[in-house]
């Protein structure tokens, strides 16, 4: 097709008009005639531009408007002036993206209806009105009145109020979360994610016996093999105690290494038994304690550890606020771990335990200045069996279990822990515990 630039064709109709008017002036004709010619030639030239120009941009917009409709195949003809063609060439190339990146989505939204239609657990997603928007094979299955021919709000096929509270919890939170229910006899994990743009929340509801399972029967396996191995350790640890006393020198340094073992043994046993009883038992036995004889009670338990060391225990209660309610069999159990790590790592010195309640909280500190803490290893000390620079204390370091504990009754007192240490100079814990912490 021939194609002219819409400047061009501008010019030669001007150039025309200019021309015309040079042969009108020289043929002598009258000025009144004259302009009457030039005014037609004129019109004639803007009528033919317009309907040019009209043509072209017709072209254009029938075909975007069919795009617009859903018709992507569509394509703008090539078009006879320049600019015009260069547009409809510039959209063709738009819309040959926008195939492509259609036909991106397209295979991606298939695989995804095939990773979700497969998956075991329950998937479904909800819209900002309650009303189920899609949900996966698992899920029909679970939930009997669940029908994907219609949207149905959620409460309509969901009928355990547990889980329907959790999913109005999860509504009302912008976060991801993570929540373990139990439902029928099975136990899950509920996770629900927002996303804002589209105003939906995404649950997925993953069956977690299995898991439970193999936990348990750990559980029951630390259970069972402490119970088997605390018979023969205690009959190790007495009959050395008593050896002790007719053997020679060289023996008692024997002894006295496979006392100490024993006791370690002795103590992991027990650490393991007792972290094992507190995640069994979630409940905790509140009573109201008076924070002075508690503490002072603590210091009459301790106090016999610290006579072969040049350390000192001082216990600072603020008297003001003397009561609160705590668990106090697992409440000194914290104390017990955190002054006997205190000790493991204090040469020379003090150990200070601080408190002061109010009507809000407890807050309660316990400060060493032995050796401290490297910050590399505060952030996993919580963790069970992690003993922090284990070779530095090949001798004295224990299993780790401790400061696992600690955590574990601070949480279940709805509490909080914080360690603050430097190398070298010391090392302080940080316990607040709410005083509304009943579970
Ligand atoms: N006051 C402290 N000063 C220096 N290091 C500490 C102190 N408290 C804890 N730690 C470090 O944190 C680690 C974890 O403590 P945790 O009480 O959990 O275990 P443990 O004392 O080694 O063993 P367990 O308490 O089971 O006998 C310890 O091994 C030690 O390295
Ligand atoms: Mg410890």
């Amino acid at each position: 097709m021939e194609k002219h630039s819409l400047n061009g064709t501008l010019i030669i109709f001007n150039a025309f008009n200019l021309i015309l008017l040079g042969v009108l002036l020289r043929s002598g004709m009258q000025l009144f005639p004259i302009l009457l010619i030039m005014l037609l030639s004129t019109s004639l030239v803007q009528f033919l531009t317009f309907r040019l120009l009209n043509r072209q941009y017709r072209e254009i917009k029938d075909i975007t408007e069919k795009v617009s409709m859903g018709d992507h195949s569509q394509r703008v003809p090539t078009l006879n002036v320049e600019e015009f063609n260069e547009l409809g060439l510039s959209i063709n190339k738009m819309l040959g993206r926008l195939d492509s990146t259609i036909g991106h989505l397209a295979i991606h939204r298939e695989e995804l209806r095939l990773i979700v239609g497969t998956i075991q657990d329950a998937l479904w997603s909800i819209n900002s009105e309650g009303k189920i928007e899609w949900a996966n094979t698992a899920f029909a299955e679970l939930f009997d009145l669940y029908d994907e021919t219609r949207m149905q709000y959620y409460w309509e096929v969901i009928r355990e109020v547990s889980l329907l509270s959790y999913i109005r919890e999860f509504d009302s939170s912008s976060e991801h979360r993570i929540q373990e229910i139990s439902l029928a006899g099975h136990t899950y994990l509920l996770s629900g994610s927002q996303n804002p743009d589209a105003q939906r929340m995404v649950l997925l509801m993953q069956n977690i016996d299995d898991i439970h399972r193999a936990e348990q029967m750990k559980k029951d396996f630390i259970v069972n093999l402490a119970h088997e191995l605390r018979t023969p350790l205690t009959a190790i640890k007495g009959f050395s105690e008593a050896m002790e006393e007719t053997a020679d020198q060289q023996n008692m340094r024997y002894l006295k290494i496979i006392k100490n073992h024993t006791n370690r043994l002795i103590n992991l046993i027990n650490d393991l038994q007792t972290l094992i009883r507190l995640e069994q038992n979630y409940s905790i036995n509140l009573q109201e304690i008076d924070l002075v004889t508690f503490f002072d009670n603590i210091k009459l338990i301790l106090d016999p550890l610290f006579e072969d060391k040049d350390v000192e225990l001082k216990v600072d209660i603020d008297p003001t606020h003397p009561r609160f309610c705590v668990d106090p069999f697992k409440f000194e159990q914290i104390f017990i771990n955190l002054v006997e790590n205190s000790l493991r790592y204090t040469e020379k010195g003090q150990i200070l335990i601080k408190g002061k309640a109010t009507e809000s909280d407890l807050t309660i500190t316990i400060n060493d200045n032995g050796s401290g803490i490297a910050p590399e290893h505060l952030p996993r000390i919580f963790e069970r069996f992690y003993v922090a620079d284990p070779s530095r204390n090949r001798n004295s370091s224990g299993t780790g279990l401790g400061l696992a504990i600690v955590k574990h009754i601070v949480v279940l007192h709805k509490g909080t822990i914080e360690v603050d240490s430097t190398l070298g100079v010391g090392t302080t814990f940080k316990i607040v515990i709410p005083a509304n912490n009943a579970s």
